[in-house]
């Protein structure tokens, strides 16, 4: 379709992520297609949708993308914006992925990172060159007093840089991450907290996943010299952040709590398709006839766990020489962030290990791992349809949906062997069989309890996971936000 966008100043809600709804590629013949994006997010705002006035402004990501801002191509309710290339490499790869990731996933090696030098500099002011063109479009597009809600750790200044162009906005900010430790967020430099800091306090509501990182959250602020900021709990308030200005409170900023749930109609209805029914029978065949399957479906991300996951399942094949011949782990692990090093290294020792398994143990009628790597949304589902286990055991992760969609999705019942540093785990953890993610021989004992768990057992808590699950569906999610802000500001 080709674009509308609202005409200026005319949309009353706004969302603003790095990664939008919708994706161009340019074909061999010049034309472009468009790809849905997935995800909550999306999900979540079709609820509201462009008739609704909504707005979605997001960065353009591939030259396809590019290529359709250039020939002003788009769709109802979309602006890309065509940041320069370099610019939105520094920011996302640099600042964004390299920085305030690992911060938050506390994933430096710290004897020799982090080193922040003249190139962390330059990475910085490309930072608030984007976080800037963000604004600039935001305050561009919204109609008067209109309710700006802005995502992730990409867009941190925006919030700030936003209040100072459009003080009349509501402006909400969400963290799909974890919040980093003081002792981590500590290791920025000073001034750069305090930038952080001043650009998510510009929202008048700053909202995460679970309490955990909210709490996480307060206590990085008030740990902040300058001392600027007090958080209060006065019983029934929602918590919040004072803005002290001479011992006077000039302005407040909320922190909220909304756990995005899995999206049950939704994935009802796609994993009962037909290629998913397609990749069942490909998947019992690679499978074998009989054998139990343990199952687990990630971004191949440094935080995600993957390698240690693989060690726990090679320790269960030592631990109990039973399970050998009789169970397959399914790991599905999709390329990630390919420009950077580090993740490239990632993506080949998961290889590698899988590999390794594979030549010690394999016989000529089983392969203990099937690895794959290409993203493949209908054989994710067609996995979570008949996994008897799923192993999430990221590092640390701010909720992880697939934890979620796995009990809803589930045929018969899968029992799940989960994380307790993953923000899901405040919500599912009752059902769940709890793993240190750092100790695999703790994991190998929790998948040995896993599969040996009883099917009446595992039907049950599978059943009380999907409630859980569900319970805040992403159209959901988004409209309590948005109605908290407007309740706010009035
Ligand atoms: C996490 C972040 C999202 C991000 C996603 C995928 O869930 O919170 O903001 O979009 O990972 O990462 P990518 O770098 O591919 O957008």
């Amino acid at each position: 379709s080709t674009a509308s966008t609202p005409a200026r100043g005319a949309a009353q809600v706004l969302v603003a992520s790095n990664r939008g709804p919708v994706s161009y590629e340019v074909g061999d013949d010049g034309s472009l297609h468009a790809r849905r994006g997935g995800g909550g997010l999306v999900s979540g705002l079709s609820a509201i949708g462009p008739d609704a006035g909504a707005l979605w402004v997001c960065s353009a990501l591939s030259d396809g993308d590019r290529e359709a801002v250039r020939r002003g191509v788009g769709e109802d309710g979309v602006r890309m914006l065509a940041i320069p290339a370099d610019v939105h490499a520094d920011a996302y790869n640099g600042i964004a992925n390299s920085v305030l990731w690992f911060v938050h996933h506390m994933l430096y090696q710290t004897p020799l990172e982090p080193v922040f030098d003249a190139e962390f500099r330059r990475q910085w002011a490309s930072y608030e060159t984007y976080n800037r063109a963000f604004a600039e479009a935001l305050a561009q597009e919204a109609a008067e007093g209109a309710a700006v809600l802005v995502q992730d750790y990409h867009l941190c200044l925006v919030p700030g840089m936003l209040r100072e162009l459009r003080p009349d906005l509501r402006i909400g900010h969400f963290s799909h991450t974890p919040w980093a430790p003081v002792e981590y967020f500590a290791m920025l430099p000073d001034d750069i907290q305090v930038r952080l800091m001043e650009g998510l306090l510009g929202a008048d509501r700053v909202a995460f996943l679970t309490w955990r990182w909210a709490t996480a959250f307060e206590n990085c602020v008030q740990g902040l010299d300058p001392y600027r900021w007090l958080p209060q709990w006065p019983s029934g308030a929602p918590r919040s952040i004072e803005h002290l200005e001479k011992e006077r409170i000039t302005r407040r900023t909320l922190i909220g709590v909304h756990g995005l749930g899995a999206d049950a109609e939704f994935l009802h209805a796609r994993s009962h398709q037909a290629d998913v029914e397609e990749r069942m029978t490909a998947l019992r065949e690679e499978i074998g006839e009989g054998r139990k399957t343990i199952v687990r479906v990630d971004r191949t991300e440094l935080s995600k766990n993957i390698v240690r996951g693989l060690l726990a399942y090679r320790q269960l094949l030592d631990d109990h020489p039973e399970w050998r011949e009789r169970v397959v782990h399914v790991a599905f692990a999709y390329p990630s962030r390919q420009d950077l090093a580090v993740y490239r290294e990632y993506t080949a020792e998961v290889q590698r290990v899988a590999d390794e398994i594979n030549s010690l143990y394999g016989t000529p009628g089983w392969t203990p791992v099937v690895l794959h790597v290409k993203d493949d949304f209908a054989r994710s589902l067609a996995a979570y349809r008949l996994a008897d286990v799923a192993l999430v055991n990221p590092i640390r992760d701010g909720m992880n949906l697939v934890a979620k969609e796995v009990p809803v999705v589930s045929d018969e019942g899968c029992a799940l062997v989960l994380s307790r540093e993953a923000g899901a785990f405040q919500e599912l953890g009752k059902d769940a069989i709890a793993v240190n993610p750092y100790d695999v021989i703790g994991t190998a004992a929790a998948l040995h309890e896993a599969l040996t768990m009883p099917d009446e057992e595992r039907a049950e808590r599978t059943k009380s996971l999907a409630a859980a699950a569900t319970a805040l569906p992403p159209a959901q999610w988004f409209l309590d936000q948005l109605n908290a802000l407007r309740d706010q500001a009035s």
